[in-house]
C-alpha cells in the first residue's frame, strides 16, 4: 500500500492568513455562541474575520448572526459570496438550505459539502477565518485537518466534571493530527447579572479541569460566564459582543480572548 500522508491533500484557503478552529467534546456547550463572538471580538481589533460553520447537519451561525433566509450570491467566476453581519463575512449550509429541512447525508455528500464552503468560497482578503465545527471527533473535524492548514484549535467547555473527558477527547483528537491547541474557554463558568457585577455565582467547583489543563501545559483562556442577555443575543441575531463595547466580564473576557490568540498565533 503506499504509504501517503493524509495531510498532503491540505491546500491553504486562498485569501485566508489565519484559520482559527473552535470545537467540543460535547454539543450545547456553547461553541457556536463563542465563534461568533471571537469572531466579533477580533474584528474589533481591525481583523478582517470570516466565520465558517462547519456544522452541517446543525447550523446555528446563519441565526446567531442574523442572516436567516439569505441567500448567497455568485460571483462571476462561480463562487459563493458570503454573507456580511456585524462586520463579518458568514458562510454556512444554513443558509444554503431552508432552516427546517434536515441535511441528510452519508460521508461523500458531506466530504464534498464540505470542499464546497472550503474551497468554493470568494473570502476576499482576510485576517483570521474562524471555524465552527460540529461536536465531537468525528467526520468533518477529520476531513477538516485534512484539507486545510488550521493554525490552532479552541476547545469549549462547561465547568462539570463530568464535561472534562469530552475536552480530553477533543484535545486528544487535536494532538494526534498535530494541530496547536490554543486553549480551552471555559462557557458559563459562572452566573452573572450585570445588574450586580461584582457578584460571582459559581455554581461547581475548579479543580479538575484547571488540574488537567496545568499538567498538559494548555491555557485557559477564557472563563466566560452565564448571562440572560448571551442567551438573548443568540436569539436576536446580534452577537453580545456587538453589542456592548463596554469592558463587562463578558465583553472583557472575548477582547482579552482575541488578543492573546492574535499574539499567540
Ligand atoms: N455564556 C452563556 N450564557 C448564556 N447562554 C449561553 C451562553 N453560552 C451559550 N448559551 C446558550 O446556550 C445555547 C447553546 O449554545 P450553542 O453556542 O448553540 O452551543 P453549541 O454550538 O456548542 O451546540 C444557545 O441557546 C446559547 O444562546
Ligand atoms: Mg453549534
Amino acid at each position: 500500500m503506499p504509504n501517503q500522508n493524509p495531510f498532503d491533500q491540505q491546500q491553504p484557503i486562498p485569501g485566508v492568513k489565519k484559520i482559527i478552529a473552535v470545537s467540543s467534546g460535547k454539543g450545547g456547550v456553547g461553541k457556536s455562541t463563542v465563534a461568533t463572538n471571537l469572531a466579533v471580538a477580533l474584528a474589533q481589533l481591525e481583523n478582517r474575520v470570516g466565520l465558517l460553520d462547519a456544522d452541517i447537519y446543525g447550523p446555528s451561525l446563519p441565526r446567531m448572526m442574523g442572516a436567516l433566509n439569505q441567500a448567497p450570491e455568485v460571483s462571476k467566476d462561480n463562487k459563493i459570496l458570503p454573507i456580511e453581519r456585524h462586520g463579518i463575512k458568514i458562510m454556512s449550509m444554513g443558509l444554503l438550505t431552508p432552516e427546517d429541512t434536515a441535511v441528510v447525508w452519508r460521508g461523500p455528500m458531506l466530504f464534498k459539502a464540505m470542499n464546497q464552503l472550503f474551497f468554493e468560497v470568494d473570502w476576499g482578503e482576510l485576517d483570521y477565518l474562524v471555524i465552527d465545527l460540529p461536536p465531537g471527533t468525528g467526520d468533518v473535524q477529520l476531513s477538516m485537518v485534512q484539507k486545510v492548514p488550521v493554525n490552532g484549535a479552541i476547545t469549549v467547555c462547561t465547568p462539570q466534571n463530568i464535561a472534562l473527558a469530552d475536552v480530553k477527547k477533543s484535545i486528544d483528537m487535536f494532538e494526534r493530527v498535530n494541530v496547536p491547541i490554543l486553549g480551552v474557554v471555559e462557557n458559563m463558568s459562572y452566573i452573572w447579572n450585570p445588574e450586580n457585577p461584582d457578584e460571582k455565582l459559581q455554581m461547581f467547583p475548579k479543580g479538575d479541569l484547571r488540574n488537567y489543563l496545568a499538567e498538559k501545559n494548555i491555557e485557559l483562556i477564557a472563563e466566560v460566564p452565564m448571562v440572560a442577555a448571551i442567551a438573548l443575543a443568540c436569539e436576536m441575531g446580534i452577537p453580545y459582543t456587538a453589542q456592548k463595547n463596554e469592558n463587562d466580564a463578558v465583553a472583557g473576557a472575548y477582547k482579552r480572548m482575541a488578543e492573546g490568540l492574535s499574539a499567540q498565533i
